[in-house]
């Protein structure tokens, strides 16, 4: 690193920040000169999968405290998606946005091209449907890049098992990838975390959640328009196909399935799940709007998940543990803030609290941008991917007992083999989509007991 960046560090941070914290993470990126290539201290940014998610993750890295960061590149499918996550991202990071409009990329090889705007050591942003995860972290990780991606990481048990073998990959050329399951990296969490490792609640027997609610995201759909291409109507909708997303379940449950795997310190070993389509309407997505999962961990204790999507019903978005000791709050209302606590019994009374995180939580989105800037920075081992890649195989693994009426252990996502979009590296815009809708416009939907060594049968 030049002498120039030392003192672009100086100038920029050290009179900005006064604080001996800001100071050593400003510091630290000009200790580690592979940490981060860019001839100043910038780390550069693309942005591939423009969409909400994506647009939320460039302002929270553009917002991280830890150092300077630019976004200099673009790429999602539709343009209309990449022009608007750019207007709002521009409004608010006018001076750390540089995308001019040649590097702005439009089609399924345009994340390619928006990598290669980057130089090793800066960072991609993967935030497309998990259909592309793989293929996108395969690139990143040739192009020696650091990575931030969405959850889930994969769909299926293949691309899930793909996945891990690329997390070593990029482990052994010491890239740092983030995987946005935000809620690690809440601080409240943390601290129940720590307490319940110093035994507060005793033994945790029972994990819950529940994620109920109306019609959510593209979860519902009806059938694709006349004269829409069938890939980019999928994309469009990539909640309600399996393929793109792995669907409800996987998409909105893997949260709360990664926070109790997290608080209990395991992962299950098997799954039994049920499910069903209740008021279908014109819907021809191929999701259940009912799910129920009985996950078992090695040591017998158990975690159940419900997830539900039908107006008029209960709604609750929380998890909990329950332990030999006491019960607690991972999480009440949604992500953020978590209001964890520890009961002094079993049940919920506010009278009976040992324990709550009674400061204001910072947000976990910010929290997860801000550990991977200064990992970089500081060339700290960092790779969240195998435990992205878990979580996305344990989730599968309950939707997949949802979807069949079977039992699914962790042994069988080993051996696994239905991919649900084997060629997904190869998509053009003009391609077929790798689900196609019979003569009435349906998708093919999970049948228990009649589909049983797969999730559909196309
Ligand atoms: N951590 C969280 O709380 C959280 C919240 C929302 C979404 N997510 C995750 O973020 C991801 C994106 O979700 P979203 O809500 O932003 O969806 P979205 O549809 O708003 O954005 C996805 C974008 O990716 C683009 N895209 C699709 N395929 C592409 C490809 N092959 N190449 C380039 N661009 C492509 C789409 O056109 C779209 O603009 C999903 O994995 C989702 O689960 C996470």
């Amino acid at each position: 690193m030049s002498e120039n960046a030392l003192g672009s560090i100086s100038r920029r941070e050290l009179l900005k920040n006064s604080s001996r914290v800001a100071v050593a993470s400003a510091l630290a990126g000009v200790a580690i000169p592979s940490v981060h290539a860019s001839d100043d201290s910038t780390i550069r940014l693309a942005l591939v999968g423009c969409g909400g998610r994506g647009t939320g993750a460039a302002a929270n890295a553009m917002s991280s405290k830890s150092g300077p960061t630019r976004l200099v590149a673009m790429a999602d499918v539709f343009d209309d998606r990449l022009q608007t996550s750019y207007q709002s991202i521009k409004l608010r990071f006018d001076k750390q946005v540089d995308v001019p409009e040649d590097q702005k990329f439009i089609g399924f090889e345009a994340y390619k091209q928006a990598m290669d705007c980057l130089r090793p050591g800066d960072v991609v942003i993967l935030t497309t449907p998990p259909a592309f995860r793989w293929v996108h972290f395969t690139y990143a990780i040739e192009r020696g890049l650091n990575v931030f991606m969405e959850k889930p990481v994969a769909v299926d048990a293949p691309t899930g098992r793909r996945m891990l073998k690329l997390a070593e990959e990029a482990k052994k050329k010491n890239l740092k990838v983030g995987v946005g399951l935000m809620c690690r990296h809440c601080v409240a969490r943390q601290e129940l975390f720590d307490r319940i490792r110093a035994d507060q609640m005793g033994e945790l027997l029972m994990l819950r959640a529940y994620r109920l609610a109306g019609p959510t995201g593209s979860a519902f759909v009806e059938r694709k328009p006349e004269g829409m291409s069938e890939l980019l109507y999928q994309i469009r909708h990539f909640h309600a196909f399996l393929w793109l997303s792995g669907g409800a379940f996987s998409d909105f449950l893997i949260h709360n399935i990664d926070e109790c795997c997290w608080m209990k310190d395991a992962w299950p070993v098997k799954a039994n799940g049920f499910g069903g389509r209740h008021y279908r309407g014109d819907y021809v997505d191929q999701n259940f709007d009912v799910y129920s999962v009985e996950y078992t961990y090695g040591d017998g204790t158990k975690l159940f998940i419900d997830g539900r999507c039908i107006a008029g019903c209960h709604q609750e978005f929380a998890s909990y543990a329950h332990g030999t000791k006491s019960a607690a709050v991972i999480s009440f209302a949604g992500h953020a803030p978590s209001r964890c606590r520890i009961q002094n019994a079993q049940t919920f009374s506010r009278k009976d609290i040992a324990w709550r995180y009674s400061k204001p939580e910072p947000s976990p989105y910010q929290t997860e941008w801000d550990d991977l800037i200064t990992a970089i920075r500081q060339g700290k081992d960092y790779n969240e991917v195998p435990r992205g890649a878990e979580a996305s195989i344990v989730t599968a693994m309950g939707r997949m007992a949802a979807h069949t009426g079977q039992i699914v252990t962790r042994e069988d996502m080993r051996t696994l083999d239905h991919e649900f979009a084997p060629h997904v590296d190869k998509l053009a815009l003009d391609s077929a989509s790798p689900l196609v809708a019979d003569s009435d416009g349906r998708y093919p939907v999970p049948q228990p007991g009649i589909v049983t060594r797969r999730e559909y049968q196309v």
